[in-house]
């Protein structure tokens, strides 16, 4: 059974109380927020205002990934807004403040996991291992919905998971950016344990249907 983290980028934010009791209801298993700075990404999303607020009328576990420059400067404000899983990029900050923001996300007994972009090798991830309770793959490069999956993250994605089950086989992989019915299963089949979907979920003629494609 893959996990099912609808994003909610793609939803319509005058209405996003509406279409999260929808992804509820056809049975969404986290709700993925992506918080983004115009720094980090070349775009500006939502903050901590609007996790509370999210958090205030679902009782879906929130999976929240950070895409911020230096994210430790936030991480327990996260926490405290309502992340239970909480996400930084590997490439927002220097090793040792990676590692810091990793215990801090822990140490409040929130999950803690780290974003690999498109172009970082499976290998930057070595330091985090042990660190973290998730790893999620980019399958675009971050900062918007809506982009092509990029086939080639396949092999570092299996890798990783190759590289997990010798040090950390309860860590699990999540995949971001451009999933849909043609990409959702070569994920599956290289060791991703948990999907993300925007877009395609949104355009789905019978959503119902993609969320059971999506958890089979
Ligand atoms: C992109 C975000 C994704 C985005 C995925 O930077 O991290 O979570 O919502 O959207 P789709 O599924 O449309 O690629
Ligand atoms: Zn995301």
């Amino acid at each position: 059974m893959t996990i099912f983290s609808p994003s909610i980028l793609s939803a319509d934010f005058v209405n996003l109380q509406r279409d999260i009791q929808e992804m509820e209801t056809r049975g969404a298993d986290w709700l993925h927020v992506d918080v983004m700075d115009g720094l980090f990404v070349p775009n500006i999303s939502i903050g901590l205002p609007v996790v509370k607020a999210i958090r205030g009328v679902t009782g879906l576990p929130l999976d929240v990934h950070l895409m911020i420059d230096r994210p430790l400067r936030y991480v327990e404000d996260f926490v405290k807004a309502g992340a239970d899983w909480l996400t930084i990029h590997i490439e927002a900050d220097q090793p040792q403040n990676t590692l810091e923001a990793l215990d801090r996300i822990r140490a409040m007994g929130c999950k803690a996991a780290i974003s690999l972009k498109p172009r970082t090798p499976a290998e930057a991830a070595i330091p985090y291992l042990t660190k973290c309770d998730m790893i999620l793959v980019m399958t675009v490069e971050p900062g918007f919905g809506g982009q092509s999956f990029l086939w080639d993250m396949m092999p570092k994605l299996k890798k990783l998971r190759q590289m997990l089950d010798e040090v950390n086989p309860g860590c699990i992989l999540e995949v971001d950016g451009g999933v849909d019915a043609n990409t959702q299963q070569v994920c599956k089949d290289n060791g991703a344990g948990v999907l993300v979907s925007g877009s395609a979920y949104f355009k789905a003629a019978d959503r119902d249907a993609f969320v059971r494609m999506i958890r089979a």
